[in-house]
């Protein structure tokens, strides 16, 4: 779903600074070749992405969510110098693609990707995050925030894409997905524990900050 009309979308990508030669790429690689393109972040949100990471200025990013990489290279240029992001996904198959742009984009010394579900391997990353930005299986968006929340410090953010849901989170019989955008984003809502805003950036973006 388009929440803008085209005209009014093409006037912002237009007065947003333009993506890299590489996302260009990958985002042509991502459509030609991998099954559901739609998911990459895109221009708008990645350059959204990247200027919350320079405002920010993180020391170590997590990402729930690689798919190709666009993101990751997005919120990679807003790290500290000798600042890290580690990004997670299950699907294995694209990691000899995502490795050749983390590489194109000379992000490779930054970047600990790591292959699996991420239920299981946040759990071993003792770090303090300054920045998670949780882009994978909708279900799970509650249980992402629970193994995190707890584990970063005050001022660190938490952003979480799709929670719009293509507009579906005001369905008056929601599938289980959408329960799990509107549960998740209810949550959010009333954690103390945070302050939030929902952007309404591409599908939204919930920009969460620790209090
Ligand atoms: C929406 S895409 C991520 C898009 C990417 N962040 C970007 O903006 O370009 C979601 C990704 O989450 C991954 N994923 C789904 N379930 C997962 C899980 N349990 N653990 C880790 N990754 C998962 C999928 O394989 C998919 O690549």
């Amino acid at each position: 779903m388009d929440f803008l009309p085209t005209a009014i979308n093409d006037y912002v990508e237009a007065h947003t600074r333009q993506e890299s030669g590489v996302l260009q790429e990958l985002e042509r690689e991502t459509y030609l070749k991998v099954l559901m393109p739609r998911m990459l972040s895109g221009h708008l949100q990645g350059q959204v992405l990247r200027m919350l990471s320079q405002m920010i200025q993180p020391e170590r990013i997590l990402e729930i969510g690689t798919f190709t990489g666009y993101s990751a290279i997005c919120l990679a240029d807003g790290l500290r110098p000798g600042g890290e992001l580690h990004t997670i996904d299950i699907n294995e198959e694209l990691r000899p693609m995502v490795s050749s742009y983390f590489e194109k984009a000379g992000i490779t010394e930054k970047v600990k990707y790591h292959t699996g579900n991420a239920l299981d391997i946040i759990p071993t990353l003792d770090f303090a995050f300054d920045i998670v930005f949780i882009d994978a299986d909708k279900e799970n968006y509650s249980n992402y925030f629970d193994l995190v929340i707890d584990r970063i410090r005050a001022g660190s953010y938490i952003i979480a894409d799709n929670v719009l849901w293509s507009g579906k989170v005001l369905d008056a019989k929601p599938d289980k997905d959408t329960a799990a955008i509107i549960a998740f984003n209810d949550k959010v809502q009333a954690d103390p524990r945070v302050e939030n805003v929902l952007l309404p950036v591409r599908d939204g973006l919930m920009v969460m900050r620790k209090v």
